[in-house]
């Protein structure tokens, strides 16, 4: 290999392993794999048991033909059994790359696949390279093909260079994929715990857990739509269930009582800030940075008249503004000991006549851009 190719390939290799999301590592792999065999199209199969999941499928022109980048749509079948059925099923048995320089090979060795996925499409699959994404502990993750090469617009076998440089891509391309799973299930695990004890407090509370992910994804709508950056949106995401962390330390006469409370259960109930924030504790972790100061300082108001502090305005962190607006929107369409719930209508009005007031005016305004999205989340209780 030249030392061109070879640079191309470590910079994609370092860009393939800073992405941390699957279905990006994913999009990113078929996209530079296109790019570096010079094809029309490429699809990623992912291995789920004895399955391979049909992942990732672009192609350049069937994208011109369809108008369209949602060209997986087109095709019924997403998920097939690992058998000898399919070019994709027998490279995942043998773990063997697969050069079929074209058709006419295919059906000779009794690949019946194409015509199946392909069915009313006027597409015509010649050369295609089958490459199994093998890691370096030998695990089988997916597999990648691609489809009909060309050369000054013809269909071509794929050459034998190209062949031996994604033999290499196909390697960094597992590495980055695994990593990206493993993180993924990281995370999960992160996010079932944090629900699993955020709840603790809300069971008390007799909040259910429909509401902290509903708070948590809010909380989440309103941080894309104020542009904040990816990193920042999915703290928010991790971090918001635990807002009311604080309230385990809340006797349950007070949170539970169905009346206004007197001056001084008042002054604990206040206290759950200050609880939460304890709880939470000092950590190294951002997320639990993120969500210690969401704990303490999410009834604070923008004008100053919050607790426990007082702050006001951009005093107060961003994450807290957003989590306030998603918590009390929540909290008055909700059930509570002490309250009726008010309709979602008199709910977003409420968000709007508080702007400036409770509310951090920028991000009430985001709530309220994206309240059709947010009238779905709670009544169709969509993912
Ligand atoms: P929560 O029930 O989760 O309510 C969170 C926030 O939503 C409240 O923060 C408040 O800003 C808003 N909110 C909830 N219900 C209403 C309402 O009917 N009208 C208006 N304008 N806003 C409402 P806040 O006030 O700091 O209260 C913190 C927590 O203290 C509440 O959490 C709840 O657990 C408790 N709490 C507040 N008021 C009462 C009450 O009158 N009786 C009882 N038993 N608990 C109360
Ligand atoms: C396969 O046989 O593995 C799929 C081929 C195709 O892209 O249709
Ligand atoms: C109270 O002052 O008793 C509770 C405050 C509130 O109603 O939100
Ligand atoms: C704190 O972060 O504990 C103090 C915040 C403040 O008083 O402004
Ligand atoms: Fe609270």
């Amino acid at each position: 290999m030249d030392n061109r190719l070879f640079e191309v390939l470590y910079r994609v290799g370092v860009s393939l392993a800073s992405e941390k999301d699957v279905d990006r590592v994913l999009e990113r792999i078929v996209d530079e794999a296109i790019s570096l065999a010079g094809c029309d199209g490429g699809t990623i199969y992912i291995i789920k048991g004895d399955k391979l999941h049909f992942k990732i499928l672009k192609n350049n022109v069937l994208k011109q033909k369809f108008y369209t980048d949602e060209i997986l749509d087109l095709f019924p079948l997403k998920e097939f059994q690992i058998s000898d059925n399919s070019i994709s099923g027998h490279v995942a048995k043998t773990r063997e790359l697969l050069h079929l320089p074209d058709g006419e090979t295919a059906r000779k060795m009794g690949f019946t696949f194409d015509a199946v996925v392909l069915q009313g499409v006027d597409y015509i699959v010649e050369s295609t390279l089958t490459i199994p994404l093998i890691t370096g502990n030998n695990e089988l993750v997916g597999v990648l093909q691609l489809v009909n090469a060309r050369e000054n617009g013809k269909i071509t076998p794929f050459k034998d260079e190209t062949i031996q440089i994604m033999k290499f891509f196909a390697s960094q391309a597992a590495v980055a994929l695994q990593n990206a799973k493993l993180l993924e299930e990281v995370k999960k695990i992160q996010l079932y715990a944090i629900y699993t004890l955020s709840s603790a407090a809300e069971f008390k509370d007799k909040v259910t857990g429909d509401h902290i992910k509903r708070i948590s994804k809010v909380s989440y709508i309103i941080a894309k739509t104020l542009n904040q950056s990816r990193e920042f949106c999915e703290l928010i995401l991790y971090a918001s269930p635990m807002h009311d962390i604080g309230k385990v330390a809340i006797p349950d006469h007070i949170l539970n009582k169905p009346d206004r409370l007197s001056a001084s259960e008042w002054e604990t109930m206040k206290k759950h800030v200050i609880y939460g924030s304890q709880i939470i504790g000092d950590s190294e972790f951002p997320l639990f940075q993120m969500a210690k100061r969401i704990a303490l300082y999410h009834h604070e108001r923008f004008d100053g008249n919050g607790y426990p502090f007082g702050l006001k305005g951009e005093e107060i962190p961003i994450e807290a503004r957003i989590v306030q607006v998603a918590d009390v929107f929540d909290a008055l369409v909700s059930v509570r000991p002490y309250k009726i719930p008010w309709s979602f209508q008199d709910a977003s009005d409420y968000i709007r006549d508080m702007k400036g007031e409770q509310f951090d005016p920028d991000v009430a305004d985001a709530f309220l851009q994206r309240i059709e999205l947010i009238a779905k989340l709670y009544h169709q209780n969509v993912e």
